[in-house]
């Protein structure tokens, strides 16, 4: 499974950068930056994140890795902890619009 994983974000670093960068989220903000990795998966994209960021960007924003599956929050989580990532959590949450919606009405 690690191993999968290892070449699945291989496979995603490129398409994540440019992700990222088609955001607007590599260039400098005065702002706080709010932001929701949704279907993080093992947390690529909040990776790449990390990677691409100063540190002055870093303490900027909060990030929430969300997905619907229980055993992928587990792995962001367990990620989170061993990189230290600081302003992030992990968290099961169904991100498709509907229920989005549905949870801000309520
Ligand atoms: C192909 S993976 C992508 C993972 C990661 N974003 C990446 O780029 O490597 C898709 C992920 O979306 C999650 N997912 C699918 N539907 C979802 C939903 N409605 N809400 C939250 N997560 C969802 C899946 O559990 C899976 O982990």
């Amino acid at each position: 499974m690690a191993k999968c994983l290892t070449v699945f974000e291989s496979l995603m670093a490129a398409p994540a950068r440019r992700l990222i960068e088609q955001s607007g989220l590599s260039a400098p903000t005065e702002n706080e930056l709010v932001i929701l990795d949704n279907g993080c998966g093992s947390g690529t994209v909040t990776a790449m994140l990390m990677d691409m960021l100063d540190d002055t960007m870093k303490h900027r924003m909060t990030v929430t890795c969300g997905d619907r599956s229980e055993s992928m929050v587990a792995s962001t989580k367990k990620r989170i902890e061993e990189e230290k990532w600081s302003g992030v959590e992990a968290k099961v949450v169904d991100g498709e619009v509907r229920a989005v919606l549905h949870a801000l009405k309520h």
